[in-house]
């Protein structure tokens, strides 16, 4: 089975959580990368990214190799940007065509998840969701625990398949 962790991260907490998912099921990652996108920082960065959930942008990504529907089981995980995934997950949804994939889903948070999971899993219909997870702010505190946390998750859920 091939398996692929796809994520958008700004701040790393995502990306740290990816990779540990990644390590512990053997999977390939892939970085959603919006071209040009600048690190902000302080509240510019909620004005620019809320701003961008409200409007529904599609930000153009970096390109990848990846053929993304030779995989069978995609982990897919983002922040949570105004109780929703962050634009880059748009343009993926946007530019598949998922069908049939065990999906599961995590999200990295301050602590209001919002309907993410079922924001995400409307645009994933046809597909098999495994499971969903949320971690808050993972490298803030508790590191380990989180890492914990996360290994223990990926391979709840791929002992379902
Ligand atoms: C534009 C923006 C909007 C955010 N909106 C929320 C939110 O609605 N709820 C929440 O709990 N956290 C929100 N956060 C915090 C991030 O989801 C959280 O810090 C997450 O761990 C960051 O993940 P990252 O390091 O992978 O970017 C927001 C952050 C940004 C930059």
């Amino acid at each position: 089975m091939k398996k692929l962790v796809i994520y958008y991260s700004l701040e790393g907490n995502t990306k740290f959580i990816a990779q540990l998912i990644a390590e512990t099921i053997g999977a390939e990652t892939l970085e959603l990368k919006p071209k040009g996108e600048i690190k902000r920082h302080g509240l510019t960065k909620y004005f620019w990214g809320g701003r961008q959930v409200m409007t529904k942008e599609e930000p153009e990504l970096s390109s990848f190799d990846e053929q993304l529907n030779d995989y069978d089981v995609l982990f897919i995980g983002t922040p949570v940007w105004a109780g929703s995934y962050a634009p880059a997950l748009n343009t993926l949804f946007s530019n598949t065509n998922f069908r049939d994939k065990k999906i599961a889903l995590f999200c990295c948070h301050r602590g209001g998840k919002g309907k993410i999971f079922e924001k995400m899993k409307e645009r994933l219909t046809g597909n098999e969701i495994m499971g969903e997870m949320g971690f808050r702010d993972p490298l803030k505190k508790d590191k380990e625990n989180h890492a914990g946390q996360a290994r223990i998750w990926a391979k709840e859920v791929m002992a379902k398949l």
